[in-house]
């Protein structure tokens, strides 16, 4: 067995069994000072009062780590990503900054468009080899557990090449990745202007059976906004992945309110994501439910909007709410999640408590991952963060800092800050 000692302050999010938090519950975090946890690879043994735990598993241990009087927490969960992509788009991040708008950018055949262009001419090894990358990147801001989505292929071949260089890397990285089939992310330009049906049809017809065929998915996802997938189409589109086993998730209500987290809610998806416009109505329904909101304040950071997602109320009201980073290369180009926190806090006045509750239990509640991850509580999972800081507030409150020193995913260091 292994022994992680001398920690500081212990965030352990062991409320309630290591189960999901709402309202004033997400302010509970399990704090326990000067502690000490012993682990192996199977999962967490043990935690507590570093004295009582040397005392009780000292003959035991093979290894240890000394934290140095730190803070540590559970490993992160990123649990919305379009981390598998090639290429960059600055060029469109210049051109919101001279005024045009996601929106009109995504009109004129950029966006989502222009990064699919790039997939469909990469080979599935090109593909993966320019993502893996960016999960060491993960590394480096604490992420243990991270969601990916399809997306960027937008037929046939394309998407079950991504989701084929997704499954890859799972078996190269460090993470977990918990898998996302998003064909209905954009309508193609073949397509375009009237062929939005027969792309729907193509998606039920031919992609989502060879998907769930080759297991390569545990979620579908739908760009639910004006202008892209209404209602009655993500609607479409999701039945029939339920009807294939697959668990279901929705961008919603990003930018304009159109009905989308009412419709997650209605076909009991387990989180809907982005919320920047959700209605009144919207909020009321998504509170009195076991569907996650994930907000995703990096996205309306990094796109200059004026509004975020109303974190605040949905927490009062009883939503289960978490955070991600939407990582991707158009809308949010940053796999930096305690920067995500900090923008949470300030803009959206969620407590740095709530923020962590966030990116650990919830975050692995809205993936159906909080049985193994997302809490330090026996059984689960050993994956921690050694931070660079004494406490759970100075994580939010140095924005952008990287405070990182070590990372253990399974029990095994997988990460160390180089000094
Ligand atoms: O969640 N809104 C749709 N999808 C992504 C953006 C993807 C892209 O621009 O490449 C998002 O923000
Ligand atoms: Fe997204």
């Amino acid at each position: 067995m292994y022994l992680l000692e001398r920690i500081g302050e212990l965030l352990t999010m062991d409320v309630e069994g290591g189960k999901v938090l709402r309202s004033n519950r997400m302010s509970e975090p399990g704090i326990i000072n000067n502690a000490a946890i012993v682990y192996d690879e199977q999962g967490i043994v043990a935690y507590g009062d570093n004295d009582t735990i040397l005392s009780k598993y000292g003959d035991e241990i093979v290894d240890s780590i000394d934290a140095g009087g730190a803070l540590v927490t559970p490993g992160l969960v990123d649990p919305h990503t379009h981390a598998v992509f090639v290429g960059t788009r600055e060029l469109e991040f210049e051109m919101r900054i001279r005024g045009m708008s996601y929106m009109q950018i995504a009109q004129m055949g950029g966006g989502i468009l222009n990064s699919t262009e790039k997939v469909r001419n990469a080979t599935l090894d090109e593909l993966v080899q320019s993502s893996q990358l960016q999960f060491n990147r993960m590394l480096s801001n604490g992420i243990t557990t991270v969601e990916v989505k399809s997306g960027y292929g937008l037929n046939l071949e394309s998407e079950l090449k991504m989701l084929r260089a997704i499954k890859k890397l799972s078996s190269m990285v460090a993470q977990d990745i918990v898998p996302t089939f998003l064909g209905a992310h954009e309508i193609p330009q073949e397509f375009r202007p009237n062929g939005k049906d027969d792309y729907i049809q193509l998606i039920i017809d031919e992609m989502l059976p060879r998907v769930a065929a080759e297991k390569l998915a545990k979620f579908c996802d739908v760009f639910c906004e004006a202008g892209v997938f209404d209602v009655g189409d993500s609607r479409r589109i999701l039945n029939a992945a339920k009807g294939k086993g697959l668990s279901l998730k929705l961008h919603a209500d990003e930018i304009e309110s159109t009905g989308g987290a009412e419709l997650g809610v209605d076909l009991s998806a387990r989180s809907v994501d982005h919320l920047g416009a959700i209605s009144e109505i919207g909020i009321s329904v998504l509170a009195a439910s076991d569907t996650c909101a994930v907000l995703l304040p990096g996205t309306a950071f990094f796109l200059g909007l004026e509004k975020y997602a109303p974190a605040r109320k949905l927490i009062d009201d009883g939503a289960i709410v978490a955070l991600a980073t939407d990582f991707n290369p158009g809308s949010s180009p940053t796999t930096n999640l305690p920067l995500v926190m900090s923008i949470a806090c300030t803009q959206m006045k969620m407590t740095p408590l709530e923020a962590w509750t966030a990116v650990t239990i919830n975050a692995a509640y809205s993936i159906e991952m909080e049985e193994k991850v997302g809490s330090i509580t026996e059984g689960k999972q050993a994956d921690f963060v050694v931070w660079d800081a004494e406490n759970y507030r100075q994580i939010p409150y140095f924005y952008g800092e990287s405070l990182v020193d070590i990372v253990i995913k399974k029990g095994k260091v997988v990460w160390r800050r180089v000094c």
